[in-house]
């Protein structure tokens, strides 16, 4: 399973990187606010900088609604920086857009999936990614998981070549579930990817053998 760091915080990036586990990233418009990187010409140039500072695909996100618009903007993304990855909301002019790009062997990112149905018709328009939301499905109650299942049993049954990258990943325990049923990316924030690290009997165990070893020497 591939990993993407979820976050537009260089720094975060840059430590996920170098653990050597990183395989991409994705950002959404939020994260990008939340960074406080804002107007057209500061976004473009700090996807550059997240493209120089990792070696896989960063999903860029469009801002458009409808189809002209989305192509636009998209294509100026894709012309950024070849690791560019153009993220597409899953609305009626986005699965358009996905043809579009998927014809012009553009990569595409398609974002807010919440059902199989989604997954379906993103796949049928030629999505490199689709990204199912799992932690905002579990904040309503609903098993985020479940839908990660059905869609690898879609995408199996058929052979579709879009990856299912399992985003709004909350925890380590989302990862480990993830990576069981098969998705075939996670995208999470560093905490969860670090959290994976962690076992009281690796402490332990280490504190034991440095113990040991300063007693015979
Ligand atoms: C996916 O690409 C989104 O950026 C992200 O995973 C959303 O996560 P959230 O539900 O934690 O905001």
């Amino acid at each position: 399973m591939k990993f993407f760091i979820d976050t537009a915080n260089l720094d975060q990036i840059k430590e996920a990187e170098a653990l050597g586990v990183l395989d991409g990233v994705t950002t959404n418009p939020s994260l990008m606010a939340k960074e406080g990187i804002t107007g057209q010409e500061n976004i473009l140039n700090h996807y550059k900088a997240i493209c120089e500072a990792v070696s896989g695909d960063v999903s860029a996100e469009v801002i458009s609604v409808d189809f002209e618009g989305m192509v636009k903007e998209g294509e100026a993304l894709a012309a950024l920086h070849p690791q560019i990855v153009v993220k597409i909301p899953m609305i009626e002019d986005g699965v358009k857009a996905l043809r579009y790009f998927s014809d012009k062997g553009i990569k595409t990112n398609c974002t807010l999936i919440f059902s199989a149905g989604q997954a379906l018709l993103a796949a049928k328009a030629g999505a490199t990614y689709v990204s199912p939301f799992i932690g905002r499905l579990d904040d309503i109650s609903m098993d985020g998981l479940i839908l990660i299942e059905e869609i690898r049993d879609i995408y199996d049954n058929y052979a579709f070549d879009t990856e299912i990258l399992a985003a709004s990943v909350r925890h380590t325990m989302h990862i480990i579930n993830c990576a069981k049923i098969g998705a075939d990316v996670m995208t999470g924030p560093l905490s969860a990817i670090k959290g994976l690290l962690n076992h009281p009997l690796t402490d332990k165990g280490l504190a034991q053998f440095l113990a040991d070893h300063k007693k015979g020497n």
